[in-house]
């Protein structure tokens, strides 16, 4: 045997593992360096298109009053006739002021992990339906911070509840938002590490028996679970696929949402205003997980980049900052992270979701990247400390609500995904940072039944099965 073969296989061997050195190097150097979150957000010209037609039309807000970035020069993958941006010019006004729309109440809830039993008990305790899970509170909101899904025997059970409640909900006023979290975002991607297994047998037996009874494994129990947890994981599959059931409902998953004092009240909060006692108390920006200036950052990073390459887009503004009418806001930002991530995640599957490795990854990329909105830790476990993830809190909320009216000023961010302590709501930055995720779901056993409500008369409280309480949640001021 000649010498060489062996000799060219080290050298495939050494050249394999410095390449993937090389990578994970790269990979490393992307996420230690979070801040600059920005610069994944490079564009394609095909990007800077898109993004300076959106600046350049600004906001817009479709039939359901959800803010959307949208333009007349590009279609995006939602129903353009759900957009009423381009015909009737709300755009610009809709900025600084209400949706127009009255809302009674305000509900959150956290993470719920496929406990349909716990889901459906919480939501009762609170109010928000009944105790079989049909909606009860009128013309309230409720936003789920994400992660229906997972871990819990009724994942599907979940996902299904939460699609009622949002047409029972819409029909007398109302609304539900089902933020996208790291789980649903797994689920698309086809990572099922987390999905019940019984969930599963379950579904596989459901569909033997509709093709006609089990399949005949001559009475092993082993073997018919077998062919049952085969079958279920197909169906899995098809249902998670971005033509399946569940997987365009969680593909159409917004991964922010604002609520505001002002859309309770059915007009504007004003400042110095003190019989409006909850004045801000109710005014908040909610995600699944984290949100740091990296992500603040990347907008501003896209909106340079397009006033750069956009002459119509600089003209536009260089008007608007005469007539003081331009600079990015809260809604701006969580339209702009909504809609990246709308268009990035509509055709995703297992390797075609958006990477934040990838060459010119793309705004999406960030926002469901590591240090992004669905998966990121950084204000729940600052590794650098309560401290900085306050000053952090404070840094955003001042960043996003730079360019909003007095009475469109958020006051707090509020998070799901990090499991607290004893079924405890954390309450952290004098009321301006809420950890609510009590890890509810009977498969986490952290704590019982809960969630938080917002109303004018008693701002910010949490609800439990012991009562209400408010107090600890209040904003402090300065
Ligand atoms: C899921 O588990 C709970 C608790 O163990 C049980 O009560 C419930 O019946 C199970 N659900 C289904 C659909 O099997
Ligand atoms: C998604 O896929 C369809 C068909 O494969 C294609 O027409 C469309 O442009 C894709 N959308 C995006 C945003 O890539």
């Amino acid at each position: 045997m000649p010498w060489w073969p062996c000799f060219v296989s080290i050298l495939a061997g050494f050249l394999a593992y410095y390449i993937s050195q090389a990578q994970s190097r790269v990979k490393l150097h992307a996420t230690s360096n979070e801040e600059k979150a920005g610069q994944q957000a490079q564009m394609g010209s095909e990007d800077v298109m898109f993004w300076s037609a959106i600046f350049l039309e600004r906001l817009c807000i479709n039939s359901d009053n959800e803010h959307y970035l949208t333009s007349t020069q590009s279609s995006l993958p939602r129903d353009p006739a759900t957009l009423s941006c381009g015909s009737d010019n709300r755009h610009n006004e809709v900025l600084m002021s209400s949706s127009g729309r009255q809302f009674s109440q305000y509900f959150v809830m956290a993470d719920i992990h496929g406990d349909l039993e716990q889901a459906i008990l919480a939501l009762s305790m609170m109010g928000v339906t009944d105790q079989s899970g049909h909606w009860t509170a009128g013309p309230a909101v409720l936003v789920q911070l994400g992660d229906l899904v997972d871990r819990g025997n009724n994942s599907l059970g979940v996902l299904e509840l939460f699609h009622t409640l949002a047409v029972e909900a819409r029909a007398v006023g109302g609304k539900v938002v089902t933020l996208l979290g790291n789980h649903e975002y797994m689920l698309m991607q086809g990572d099922f590490r987390y999905v019940n297994r019984d969930e599963i047998i379950r579904l596989g037996r459901k569909h033997q028996e509709a093709q006609g009874g089990a399949v005949d494994v001559s009475g092993r129990q082993q073997d018919e679970q077998r062919a049952a947890f085969a079958a279920g994981l197909k169906l899995w599959h098809q249902l998670m696929s971005s033509t399946g059931r569940y997987g365009s409902l969680i593909r159409s998953r917004p991964v922010a949402h604002l609520l505001y004092t002002e859309d309770l009240l059915g007009k504007p909060v004003v400042e110095h205003d003190h019989q409006e006692g909850a004045k801000h108390e109710c005014s908040m920006l909610l995600v699944h997980a984290g949100v740091t200036q990296g992500l603040v950052d990347a907008v501003d990073h896209l909106h340079s980049i397009a006033s750069v390459t956009s002459e119509k887009l600089r003209a536009a503004e260089e008007q608007d900052s005469l007539s003081n009418k331009v600079e990015l806001h809260a809604p701006l930002y969580v339209a702009a992270w909504n809609t990246a991530v709308s268009r990035g995640l509509s055709n995703c599957s297992i390797r075609a979701c958006p990477s934040p490795y990838a060459q010119g990854a793309s705004l999406a990329a960030a926002v469901l990247g590591g240090e992004g909105l669905i998966w990121s830790r950084d204000l729940s476990q600052p590794t650098n400390g309560q401290d900085w993830a306050c000053r952090e809190v404070r840094e955003v909320l001042s960043r996003i609500n730079k360019g909003s009216g007095p009475s469109r000023k958020v006051s707090r961010i509020v998070l799901g995904h990090t499991v607290q302590g004893r079924g405890h709501v954390s309450v952290r930055c004098g009321g301006r940072l809420i950890l609510a995720d009590v890890g509810m779901s009977g498969w986490i056993k952290g704590g019982g039944p809960a969630g938080l409500s917002c109303t004018l008369q008693s701002g910010l409280q949490l609800l439990t099965e012991s009562g209400a309480e408010s107090a600890r949640l209040k904003v402090e001021d300065k």
